[in-house]
């Protein structure tokens, strides 16, 4: 085997699912040096962490983590070899000389807009350290190559990167850069490559990848209804979802598209934040609460049986009892699938951190448990409320058990279900039959 096919990649990867479709993206772009991807870190010859910067408790995670693999890598120097330790992503971005600083031994550090710079970056760390956060005029998604590894039945696909929003708790606008968009045709021929491999469900992402607005293929620009329009026609392609979306892009064309597009799945992760209009304005989320809950009501009358999913953050500064209790109100108005919520954690060089009144962390861990225990109630009951139903499912890998398939539903549940593993990259009506607070249980349906 000639020595270019023998090299360990190693990458770990943290964050949001745009990270994770980056991770894919860096194995591509490093496979023509000879590097492959592997799932432990002993003996790796490069080792990639690729980080998020969005709560506090990420970053310490990455020294942390550098800590423990430096020691693989002193054992590997004892044993005369090498490897290249790596931090990519958004802590990177934020904090590169920093790692630079606190932990010497890292041989490089790059942001997310730099990555298919990553050859030339391993040609020159293999003797210098090297920092690269630029933000390059050359988008790197021209420059990377075509999506060429298999993701499986569901796959992610980055339609747009970056925010302009600048919520003033948030980390994103700094870290990302400016708001991107990829032209249509690029995201059409990625599509046809993802569904040629085998998949039949893509989600497109981006941090606010309802603001999409790309080169349409007549030169003219295309938003996300659109854009999702042009995707549905693509042959074998049985499902399309999207995240994550701000209420302030929620577009007619989006919501007329949950109306006409059968593909496009009745599943919608909208973050609002807090329900309290004061905290609303000094995030600079720009809507009010009852903005949230018209285009709600639009989009329930153009797809009925769509299934709410929402970000929220509790405790960000000067939030009072009332604050908090309008976000309970609005998780009842609207009732939820799905939800993350998060204590609010201040980043270094965001508005926020400076506000006056700061909350005790006693107080952001009593609300947080309130928020979670409403939202767990609304998951489980949606959830048990499928019992007794017949929903499409497409399985997309096996199972926990032996004999069993993993699907998701079109609310993108998890489901097990006793099936032939043929069935898997297939989609097939399921009756389901139990519930509990993560995951469903069914039977293929006889019809
Ligand atoms: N673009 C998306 C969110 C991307 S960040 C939007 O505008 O909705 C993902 C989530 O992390 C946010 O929705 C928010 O709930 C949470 N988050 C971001 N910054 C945070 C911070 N400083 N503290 C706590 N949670 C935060
Ligand atoms: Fe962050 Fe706000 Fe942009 Fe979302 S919209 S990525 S929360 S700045
Ligand atoms: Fe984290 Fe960066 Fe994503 S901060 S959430 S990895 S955009």
């Amino acid at each position: 085997m000639p020595e270019k096919a023998q090299k360990k990649l190693y990458i770990k990867t943290w964050g949001c699912q745009m990270n994770v479709y980056d991770s894919r993206r860096m194995a591509d772009v490093l496979a023509p040096l000879g590097y492959r991807p592997v799932d432990t870190p002993d003996d790796a010859d490069m080792i990639i962490l690729n980080t998020c910067h969005i709560r506090e408790k990420a970053t310490d995670k990455v020294f942390s983590e550098l800590g423990r693999l430096k020691e693989h890598r002193d054992q590997k120097k004892a044993r005369g070899g090498k490897m290249l330790m790596a931090v990519a992503g958004c802590v990177a971005q934020a904090e590169g000389k920093f790692i630079m600083e606190r932990a010497p031994y890292v041989d490089m550090v790059f942001g997310p807009q730099t990555y298919h710079e990553l050859p030339q970056m391993v040609m020159k760390a293999t003797g210098e350290r090297v920092v690269n956060t630029d933000f390059p005029a050359e988008s790197k998604f021209d420059a990377l190559p075509q999506e060429n590894d298999n993701q499986g039945v569901t796959a992610f696909l980055s339609v747009q990167e970056g925010c302009d929003k600048f919520c003033t708790f948030c980390v994103v606008p700094y870290t990302r850069g400016a708001e991107f968009s990829r032209p249509v045709s690029q995201i059409a021929d990625e599509a046809k490559k993802l569904v040629e491999s085998g998949a039949r469900e893509i989600t497109l992402l981006g941090q606010n990848v309802n603001a999409y607005h790309g080169t349409g293929k007549d030169g003219k620009s295309c938003n996300l209804g659109q854009l999702i329009a042009i995707l549905a026609e693509t042959d074998g392609l049985e499902r399309i979802r999207y995240t994550t979306s701000h209420p302030r892009d929620m577009d007619q064309d989006l919501i007329d598209a949950h109306r006409d597009i059968a593909k496009l799945m009745p599943f919608l992760h909208l973050p609002i934040q807090s329900g309290s209009d004061a905290i609303l304005k000094a995030m600079n989320r720009k809507h009010s609460a009852d903005d949230y809950r018209e285009i709600i009501a639009k989009i329930k009358k153009a797809r009925p049986d769509i299934a709410m999913s929402s970000d929220f953050i509790v405790g960000f500064p000067g939030e009072t009892d009332e604050d908090f209790e309008a976000t309970m109100q609005i998780v009842r108005d609207v009732t939820y699938a799905f939800a993350y919520s998060f204590k609010y954690s201040p980043r270094p060089g965001t508005p926020a951190a400076n506000m006056p009144m700061q909350i005790h962390e006693k107080v952001k861990t009593e609300r947080i448990q309130r928020l979670q225990d409403l939202l767990n109630e609304q998951q489980l009951a949606f959830n048990r409320d499928m019992i007794g139903k017949r929903f499409d499912v497409l399985f997309d890998r096996k199972g926990a058990k032996d004999g069993q398939l993993h699907g998701r539903t079109p609310y993108n549940q998890a489901i097990h279900v006793k099936a032939n593993p043929r069935l898997r990259g297939h989609t097939v009506p399921v009756d389901v039959t139990e519930a509990n607070a993560n995951s469903l249980t069914g039977n293929v349906a006889i019809f």
